[in-house]
């Protein structure tokens, strides 16, 4: 079954038809910037403007920065307010006219980290942290996620940890590696004291500078980067829409189990 992936980032909209089976893209990207204000409209609209380069696809996944339940955005933190309580999936599938299956964008990336990338045939519990425009997370008991956990929330000495040591923030206040990693070494530190994982993967475009950062971290928990850099949204994406397809029950290998609660499948 041909699906196609789309990831909303903070700056652009991504997309590309994935080869589910084997955790890698099907076809070159495309991609737009992500529209501004990132409102419902517009960013339906720009979702169907990459979806327009690909042909062939059956059905369509698709990222989103905030929680979603049964294809409902719920949260804001980082796009548009017009998106709390939107109906995500039924407003992709009606604009696309394929089944849409919505999910929260540290969550795909974390289950394409956890089948296909840095988390492959780890057992235990898994976090991925993406440091991007703000912090996501994402949770996984031996392979099986625990969807929209929203720990890039959590406070730290009174503030959002997402303002305190997020990649946007890094850029924003110019910090160098050594002023900005004892903030990431913070925010870790409180997680692993809280829930005690046996790996963190680190994503988010500054992933692919991890040895600039990595070093000037202190942690007793192991940490690596993602793998799939910037395309395990796309591929976790897809993901999530085949699992969607296939139904509750046994899957087929190389299969995501996202649990399907975080899915919103217009069938
Ligand atoms: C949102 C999360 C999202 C993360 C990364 C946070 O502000 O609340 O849902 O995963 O940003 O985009």
């Amino acid at each position: 079954m041909q699906i196609l992936g789309i990831d909303i980032g903070g700056s652009g909209v991504k997309g590309a038809p994935v080869d589910t089976a084997r955790g890698e893209l099907a076809g070159e990207r495309f991609r737009v910037p992500t529209p501004r204000p990132a409102t419902v409209e517009s960013v339906v609209e720009a979702v169907a403007e990459v979806a327009a380069q690909f042909d062939g696809y059956e059905r369509v996944g698709v990222t989103f920065p905030g929680v979603v339940v049964d294809g409902v955005t719920r949260t804001a933190a980082n796009i548009d307010r017009s998106w709390i309580d939107a109906p995500a999936a039924k407003l992709f599938g009606e604009r696309l006219g394929k089944p849409v299956t919505v999910l929260n964008d540290a969550d795909a990336a974390g289950a394409a980290e956890v089948a296909f990338g840095a988390g492959r045939d780890q057992s235990g519990l898994i976090m991925m942290v993406t440091l991007g425009t703000g912090i996501g997370t994402a949770l996984f008991l031996d392979g099986v996620l625990i969807p929209n956990t929203e720990l890039g929330h959590l406070e730290i000495d009174g503030r959002d940890a997402e303002l305190l040591a997020s990649d946007r923030i890094r850029e924003s206040e110019e910090l160098s590696w050594e002023k900005w990693a004892p903030r990431v070494e913070r925010y870790l530190r409180h997680v692993e004291m809280l829930l005690a994982p046996r790996l963190f993967i680190i994503g988010g475009g500054v992933s692919k500078k991890s040895e600039k950062f990595f070093p000037l971290l202190d942690l007793r928990t192991p940490i690596v980067a993602a793998t799939l850099l910037n395309n395990a949204g796309i591929i976790g994406a897809a993901a999530g829409a085949r699992q969607a397809a296939a139904g509750p029950g046994p899957q087929d290998p190389g299969a995501i189990q996202v649990d399907a609660a975080a899915q919103g499948d217009l069938a």
